[in-house]
């Protein structure tokens, strides 16, 4: 059976909305997206209550950043909810980077589990040239968004977030890491504030992994209805996992 590339974003603090709209989408995404809003309303507890609900994989959007001790530290507790997916920021460096892989290989052989795919996120979307030159970086932020994702394949990231306009172009350069994108809207939907939009199949097309997918499924009258036809748009049947 093809795996799902769907993860659905649950944005919100509300843990009895997560855990229903999780339970209700679960057989026609690959998995869920939990972030930080979700997260600090919920903490790991809310974590394990969304896998139990929904049996799905989970991508935890912790968006990791901080000294590589710290960072060690974060990974060895949440590492026991075993994740699919991690996020950290590519600007907290190699040393960061590569403390956070190693403590990741490490806990999660203590629990029995396959590590987390470690994915790294390059250049924010709400920034701009001009947001970088603020904070003393004088690089065009595509150019800023290359060297940081060099610098994560050095450190040995699993994967890195980026937009789908920019999947062919990473997947040429550094075609063993997962291209993890989210800005999809399907053909007909409403773009809400994302500016660069592509549909799931035309994001497929250009090389991305895995599509990440909230408001469309989320904000949806029917979001069972809406995930089961994005999924039957690329070809994915029910039930099928990440
Ligand atoms: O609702 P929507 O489909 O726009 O949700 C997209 C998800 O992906 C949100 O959780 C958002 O925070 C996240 N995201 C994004 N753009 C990025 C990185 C993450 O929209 N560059």
């Amino acid at each position: 059976m093809t795996a799902n590339p769907i993860f659905c974003a649950i944005d919100t603090p509300d843990l009895g909305v997560a855990t229903r709209l999780a339970a209700q989408i679960a057989e026609h995404v690959g998995g869920l997206k939990l972030g930080l809003e979700f997260f600090c309303a919920n903490g790991p507890e809310g974590i394990r209550q969304i896998a139990r609900a929904s049996g799905k994989d989970i991508f935890l959007d912790l968006k990791l950043h901080d000294i590589p001790n710290t960072v060690a530290a974060a990974l060895q507790s949440v590492i026991p909810l075993k994740p699919r997916y991690l996020t950290l920021h590519a600007i907290g460096g190699l040393a960061m980077m590569k403390a956070a892989r190693e403590i990741a290989y490490e806990s999660a052989d203590k629990v029995s589990a396959a590590p987390p795919k470690l994915i790294a996120v390059t250049v924010l979307t709400s920034f701009d040239d001009a947001d970088l030159a603020q904070i003393g970086v004088n690089s065009a932020t595509a150019d800023q968004a290359h060297r940081l994702a060099a610098l994560a394949a050095e450190a040995g990231m699993d994967g890195l977030v980026c937009s789908a306009h920019e999947a062919k172009r990473l997947k040429a350069e550094f075609g063993h890491m997962l291209r993890i994108v989210p800005g999809i809207r399907p053909a007909a939907g409403d773009t809400h504030d994302q500016k660069r939009v592509m549909t799931p199949a035309e994001a497929l097309a250009e090389g991305a992994d895995i599509l990440v997918i909230g408001r469309p499924i989320t904000k949806a009258a029917d979001p069972y209805d809406a995930a089961r036809r994005i999924a039957a748009d690329i070809g994915i049947r029910a039930g099928a996992a990440s």
